[in-house]
Order: C-alpha cells, then sequence, then structure tokens
C-alpha cells in the first residue's frame, strides 16, 4: 500500500537577535535516512526539515523551518493528508522570550540572564489528533533511559518510539531500542541509521494495515 508519510528532521533553531540562536543538536541524517527509506520503498514523502547541511532526498516535498512555532505551523498544515509521522525532529523546547531585531551588544555588565519561555511540543500536538495515524516518536535519554522513553510514547500517543542516546547525535551508526505501544522493549543493538530507517519503514508499513 503506498503511504503518505511525514518525516520531520533536523533542528530548530529559535533566534535571539539576527546572528544568535539556541539549537539542539541535530544533523539530520536520521530524519533524511527514513525520508530515503520510504521514497524507496514506493511511498509519498513530505519532509519538513529544520537547518542541515544535508540535500533532501530527491523526490520528497521538501519544506524547510528554523523554529520549532514554524514546524509545528507545518506538520499541522498536512497532518490530514498522512497516514503516518515518523518524528526525528530535536525540537528546542525553549525559545528566548524575546526577539531583538537589533544585534545585542556586549555590555561591561558581566553575567547576562537568558529568558526563555516554552514551545510547543509538535508530537503532543499531532498525537492528540492521532486518529488511525501511525505515529513514530524519537527520544535522547541519558537517565532512566527505558522508564522516560516509555512515558514519552504514552504522553505523546505513539505507536513506537526510538531511545538513543547523545552519542547518536551526528553519527552514521549507533546503539538503539525500540519501544512500542503493546509493552514491548526490544534492543536493536548498534546499527547504521540506514538500516535503523528501513526497518522504521517496516514497521509503519505493518502498523498501517493493524490500524
Ligand atoms: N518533540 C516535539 N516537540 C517538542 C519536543 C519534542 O515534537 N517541543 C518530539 C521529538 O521530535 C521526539 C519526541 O518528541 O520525537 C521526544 O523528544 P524529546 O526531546 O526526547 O522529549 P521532550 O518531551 O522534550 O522531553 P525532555 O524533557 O527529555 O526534553
Amino acid at each position: 500500500m503506498h503511504m503518505n508519510l511525514l518525516v520531520t528532521a533536523g533542528p530548530t533553531r529559535e533566534p535571539l537577535d539576527p546572528v544568535r540562536y539556541i539549537s539542539n543538536g541535530s544533523s539530520g541524517k536520521m530524519g533524511y535516512a527514513v525520508a530515503t527509506a520510504a521514497l524507496a520503498a514506493g511511498h509519498n514523502v513530505l519532509l519538513i526539515t529544520g537547518p542541515v547541511a544535508l540535500d533532501p532526498p530527491e523526490g520528497a516535498t521538501t519544506v524547510r523551518v528554523n523554529t520549532a512555532m514554524e514546524m509545528l505551523d507545518a506538520c499541522v498544515r498536512n497532518f490530514a493528508d498522512v497516514d503516518a509521522l515518523v518524528m526525528t525532529a530535536a525540537v528546542c523546547d525553549y525559545r528566548p522570550a524575546r526577539f531583538s531585531a537589533s544585534k545585542l551588544k556586549k555590555t561591561d555588565a558581566g553575567e547576562v540572564i537568558l529568558r526563555l519561555v516554552p514551545n510547543p511540543d509538535v508530537l503532543a500536538t499531532l498525537g492528540d489528533e492521532k486518529g488511525n495515524r501511525v505515529l513514530i516518536g524519537f527520544a535522547v535519554e541519558t537517565d532512566d533511559a527505558i522508564a522516560n522513553a516509555r512515558g514519552k510514547l504514552e504522553r505523546k500517543h505513539c505507536d513506537a518510539l526510538v531511545l538513543n542516546a547523545p552519542a547518536s547525535i551526528g553519527a552514521e551508526k549507533a546503539e538503539f531500542t525500540l519501544i512500542t505501544a503493546d509493552g514491548k522493549t526490544k534492543p536493536l543493538g548498534r546499527i547504521e541509521k540506514t538500516e535503523l530507517a528501513e526497518r522504521l519503514i517496516r514497521l509503519v508499513e505493518e502498523l498501517t494495515q493493524t490500524e
């Protein structure tokens, strides 16, 4: 069955002034690999991507965004038409409370305090409108990894969630664990992101048939 897949990738950037931003570590490799695997399997791909140094795979419809708010907006506008979402993006949880259109100047005052306000949770927002779509999330954890990841899967209404560690950021290969909504936890070992991507597309295909 041909599916419409929405794949998010890369980090978001939250600007402070015209030259500065806060962001998350993310190369976009995982999301781009998922998009490539989905296209190879014959699916339609909408790739919503934060700023990364990668060329989008040929055949994907690509929307470039910067901030979490832009990513939310692009995802919400397209969610009605998708059968599945694979949310690999490293969305910033916070953004500067104020954007200064003028470049902020260094002062002699010493310490500077940056005030941040929460961003929306894109996956949780879409999860609330899940319907019969398949949702796959990602989580980078350092402590109580399985319990934290399972909590996210449940809170964000995911069918599956891929757990990995900070060492995965920017890497070609990493240690992954697949957590599914049926309560199973499956260590996948140290594998290429391209291999994980192919496995996730097969999982999405299986889950779509059972939804
Ligand atoms: N996510 C999202 N919007 C956010 C934060 C996260 O859509 N504002 C998505 C990510 O794309 C990922 C999943 O939620 O698929 C888990 O992201 P993570 O940053 O691990 O979760 P958080 O809920 O932000 O939890 P933490 O407190 O660990 O940062």
